[in-house]
């Protein structure tokens, strides 16, 4: 074992200084929000009425790179930044196998997950245009959290409507969003028309995060001084996330490494492609092979279609060009909620498209075991949502075993999984289901 290796740290000085965008380096144009009334392109103005301005200059921006205001990159190295990449040992040493395995530790965020990031960067241009109150939705409860904390830091008031199933099997994630002073409520919730409508046909609805979007909109648009945030899927905030893979890069260089395999799971897109976008668009890394990791219980990217689709279940966003189950899809009701979402960030769903990210789905049963098996060795307890990447790393590990190649692998730990005991409970009493899209 190599001291050097076994966490590399940066200074708060490197925390990076400008966000990377992939569209342009994307090998076609990225197909533009269409207006579904006229299948016409959504006009960015048009957008301004739901996200802060910015954010929608953001969205529609054809430059490299974006420069992160100092206010937020203060408030990023306040919150956790640069997070340390680190040398699974203890995984390899239990897997017997030649490959380096590294992990980028989203986990170490106050609130527990890489969605601070662009929590922190909407709340801050939305606070500067003198908006006065947030509106999101949240599934596992990583997101909500991200948010109400960043309202708090920002001076915004926060209205989170959670996923009633995560609500229930993660209250304590409700508990720390009201303790940073946001305001939480199951959705569908009595708060909105689409909510009490759908209260009323199937009392006890478990919820999806299409529905819960819907809810946040609704709430949004009816409001004063009220806006929407999105915690995934849209270029934005996947253009927040990549201060994650710029990081990874400086400290791969810091012991001459390149990987061979960069991995995240996806739900909407953001951790992945806040790790491996910074990659992608660099000529340097064009033998290195994208992993995809999704839920065998919503597989968008390997069962979908590539279409135009709605973002949420009651049709109020405009269209997205995307790997989509449908807007009305319920996925069952797996642990990993951030992963539970219908459709696929459109610059994801491109790459897809052009050969440069593979998607790979997994069971939850096999994700968290192999959860599990990351505890026991490295000793951090991973989000549900996470153990889908961590399952794809023990495979390619595995298969380096096999080959006799000395492989090394990227990946992110996009959060822990402290508020999910009762995911790692069933799987450990033997009574976690493997309810998968066909079951
Ligand atoms: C810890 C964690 N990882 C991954 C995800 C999936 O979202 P995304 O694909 O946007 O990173 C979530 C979503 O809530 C999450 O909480």
């Amino acid at each position: 074992m190599t001291r050097q290796q076994i966490r590399i740290v940066l200074g708060l000085d490197d925390t990076p200084k400008s966000y990377v965008n992939i569209v342009p380096y994307l090998r076609s144009p990225l197909p533009p929000p269409i207006d579904p009334t006229t299948d016409a392109p959504v006009r960015p103005e048009a957008l301004t009425r739901i996200f802060a301005k910015e954010c929608v200059r953001q969205e529609v921006s054809q430059q490299k790179t974006i420069p992160i205001p100092d206010e937020v990159r203060e408030a990023m190295i306040r919150f956790g930044r640069p997070t340390p990449l680190q040398r699974a040992y203890g995984l390899e040493k239990m897997l017997k196998t030649p490959a380096r395995i590294y992990y980028k530790r989203e986990d170490v965020s106050p609130t527990g997950s890489h969605k601070t990031n662009t929590a922190l960067a909407q709340c801050y241009y939305a606070m500067k245009e003198g908006v006065e109150r947030y509106t999101t939705e949240t599934g596992a409860g990583q997101w909500g959290s991200a948010v109400a904390l960043a309202c708090s830091y920002f001076g915004l008031e926060a209205m989170i409507y959670m996923v009633r199933i995560s609500y229930e099997q993660k209250a304590y994630r409700g508990t720390l969003m009201r303790l940073y002073g946001a305001k939480v409520v199951p959705s569908p919730s009595q708060n909105t028309e689409f909510g009490r409508r759908l209260n009323r046909e199937q009392p006890g609805h478990p919820g999806s995060l299409g529905i819960a979007i819907s809810e946040a909109l609704e709430d949004a648009l009816g409001s004063q001084n009220t806006k929407y945030t999105l915690g995934s899927v849209l270029n934005h905030v996947l253009l927040h996330q990549t201060v994650i893979g710029q990081e990874a890069k400086q400290q791969l260089n810091l012991i001459d490494t390149k990987p061979d395999y960069v991995v995240g799971c996806v739900g909407g897109g953001s951790n992945f492609a806040g790790l491996s976008y910074p990659f992608i668009a660099d000529p340097r890394f064009k033998d290195t092979e994208f992993i995809a990791a999704e839920s065998d219980a919503c597989p968008k990217l390997t069962h979908g279609e590539y279409r135009y689709d709605f973002g949420d279940t009651a049709g109020l966003t405009p269209k997205l060009k995307m790997y989509t189950l449908g807007a009305n899809f319920i996925p069952p009701k797996i642990h990993a909620g951030g992963l539970r979402y219908h459709g696929s960030a459109p610059t994801l769903s491109a790459l897809i498209q052009e050969g440069r990210v593979r998607p790979l789905a997994y069971n939850q049963v096999d994700a968290l075991n192999a959860g599990a098996l990351f505890a026991r060795t490295e000793g951090i307890v991973p989000a549900p949502e996470s153990s889908h990447a961590i399952k794809a790393v023990v495979d390619l590990a595995l298969e380096a075993k096999e080959r006799g190649e000395e492989r090394s692998i990227l990946f992110n730990l996009s959060g822990h999984g402290h508020f999910d005991m009762t995911a790692y409970d069933s799987l450990m009493d033997g009574t976690l289901s493997g309810e998968s899209m066909a079951t």
